[in-house]
């Protein structure tokens, strides 16, 4: 049975009882005792999510506090047929009735089911029965390549982001012209020479630095190419572009240990292509195992639209990609290329979901 078999065959009037119940026993140990049955708190449940109806005066605080506690409580109870999402702080919204006691509600947003990872058989077979610039990340999540700018990578040496980076390039080559920086000269490379792509990566007898000023000449060529772009958009508006992904595995392995006149360079490229390659359809994909501020500017951070963290996930480890996130309560799946992820365009609700990157098999010997 699958979990929307599951959802189907339960009532909202089932779920809304099961919640209160569940709510009930797990916060009277901590809410002095209070309970529906005293008439303390109902629950509400809608297609977006459900509401924690207070009754005021209570005899516990109404704050950020009870809010997590309440998601902790109530994800893991309404697992697998809901996710509920992760809200920074306590979400208050106001309830239209004219009584005083019950004015305000807590909403907790969710989303039917759960993430589910797409395995993918044959993955030429997927790319060519799939349409356009959408790309699917898991069973009921993709998004629209044309409606984001810059993606990151983010996880723990061996969990999965070079794996999960090559799925991204296989999708992206039908849409996308790629530049490809490899400085471990690993399986994106490998990925490259069997599409006939060229890559840059180090070389024997070379420098870092000297590998370093070779990315900064592409990167500037790219910036070139925005500045040619934006002067055609000057005089029409509706120009589309072809897509130019620059795509940087290991960026940690770039930005450390080069002299400081090539890495401010680096940075300021990096900054300038994340500011202004938006309308020009110019995009960044950037994997690293940290992004603080010694591998990537500040301000490319801040642009980033697809953000994705595997491997280990706990507050140290997302406090770059998520830094008001407190990832406790989320349930993470277990397995190889799981963790985090958000999505940040016009369409997808403004959260952090747990992420279950695809398995693919390909031709042998790619990855
Ligand atoms: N989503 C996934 N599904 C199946 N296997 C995976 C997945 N992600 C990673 N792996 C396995 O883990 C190995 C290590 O992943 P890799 O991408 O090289 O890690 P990283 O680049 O983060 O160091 C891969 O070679 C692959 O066998
Ligand atoms: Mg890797």
């Amino acid at each position: 049975m699958t979990c929307r078999d599951l959802l189907s065959s339960v009532s909202s009037s089932t779920i809304n009882q099961y919640l209160e119940q569940s709510l009930n026993m797990s916060l009277s140990t901590s809410v002095n005792g209070e309970t529906t049955y005293t008439n303390s708190f109902k629950c509400k449940t809608t297609d977006e999510g459900f509401y924690f109806l207070p009754r005021m005066p209570s005899g516990y605080v109404v704050d950020d506090t009870l809010y997590q506690k309440i998601f902790a409580i109530a994800n893991a109870a309404l697992y697998p047929m809901y996710t509920l999402l992760k809200q920074n702080s306590a979400y208050f919204v106001p309830v239209k009735t004219d009584d005083i006691h019950t004015m305000r509600a807590l909403f907790f947003p969710w989303k039917k089911g759960i993430s589910e990872r797409l395995v993918i058989s044959n993955l030429d077979n997927f790319i060519n029965g799939s349409h356009g610039t959408t790309i699917p990340v898991m069973k009921n999540l993709s998004f629209d390549y044309n409606k984001v700018t810059s993606m990151a990578i983010c996880g723990n040496s061996g969990s999965g982001k070079s794996y999960a980076l090559t799925y991204f390039l296989s999708f992206l080559k039908s849409f996308s012209d790629l530049i490809i920086v490899d400085p471990k000269f690993d399986s994106p490379s490998r990925w490259a020479r069997e599409n006939k792509i060229s890559v840059i990566h180090p070389q024997k007898n070379r420098s870092k630095s000297d590998f370093v000023s070779e990315v900064n000449e592409s990167l500037s060529q790219s910036l070139s190419m925005i500045q040619d772009r934006q002067e055609v958009l000057y005089d029409n508006p509706n120009k589309e572009f072809k897509h130019l992904t620059i795509v940087i595995d290991e960026v940690l392995a770039l930005s450390e240990g080069v002299n400081k006149q090539i890495k401010d360079s680096f940075f300021s490229l990096l900054s300038q292509i994340a500011l202004l390659g938006r309308a020009t359809r110019v995009h960044l994909l950037l994997v690293s195992q940290r992004f603080d501020h010694t591998s990537i500017p500040v301000s490319v951070r801040e642009q980033l639209n697809v953000l994705i963290q595997i491997g280990n996930i706990n507050k140290k480890t997302t406090q770059f990609l998520f830094p008001d996130l407190d990832p406790e309560g989320i349930v993470i799946p277990v397995g190889k290329g799981t963790g985090l992820i958000q999505i940040i365009d016009n369409e997808h609700p403004y959260q952090v979901i747990p992420l279950l990157c695809p398995t693919y098999y390909t031709k042998k010997g790619i990855l």
